[in-house]
């Protein structure tokens, strides 16, 4: 018992804590249609918000994560969703580009950087709870797992291009985070 307990501790350190990550596959997204790979571990963090439909369930995190996705692709014509990963108010993680891909949501910053977006709309308001602590435990496993610099500096859309995202409330969240500088 005492041994499993520390094999879990010692894998939970080498792997940091990282949060439940659906890959594509999982959340039933389309295959990018061309992909750029990026350089890692890359040196920034770059926080959003979908400025669409908040979501507290996986059902419901999905549909946004198939709306994201639809309208880059079809709208904008993008390979893909633009971001790297988004986050849902049910604690869960839906891939975009994943780790090691050239996203679409900053520019100058999208072939250094990982770009994380919350469901939803933070102008008035935070993100619940779970949806703040998978994208802080995200940021933890991407630095534990190589893909992201020890020294990462974490930015809100807003600090690299002209855009309210990731909201008010949030950024103002955001900017208190570890590593943060505007
Ligand atoms: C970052 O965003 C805040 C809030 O909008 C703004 O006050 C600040 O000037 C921005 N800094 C940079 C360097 O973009
Ligand atoms: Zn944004």
């Amino acid at each position: 018992m005492l041994h499993l307990l520390l094999l879990s501790a010692l894998c939970a350190m080498a792997y940091g804590q990282c949060p439940n990550i659906l890959t594509k596959a999982q959340w039933g997204g389309r295959a990018a249609t061309c992909r750029t790979a990026m350089t890692t571990p890359v040196a920034y963090v770059v926080v959003h918000h979908t400025e669409g439909t908040a979501c507290t369930t996986q059902t419901n995190c999905i549909a946004q994560a198939k709306s994201v996705q639809n309208y880059h692709m079809n709208s904008n014509g993008w390979c893909d969703a633009g971001y790297s990963f988004m986050v849902g108010e049910d604690g869960n993680v839906y891939e975009g580009r994943g780790w090691s891909s050239v996203g679409a949501h900053a520019p100058n910053y999208n072939s250094n950087s990982i770009g994380i977006s919350v469901f939803g709309s933070y102008t008035s308001r935070n993100p619940n709870a779970a949806a703040q602590n998978a994208v802080q435990n995200l940021i933890s496993c991407g630095v534990s797992r190589g893909f992201i610099r020890s020294t990462y500096i974490l930015k809100g859309h807003r600090n690299v291009t002209a855009t309210s995202c990731p909201g008010n409330t949030f950024y103002s969240t955001v900017a208190s985070w570890p590593r943060f500088q505007a």
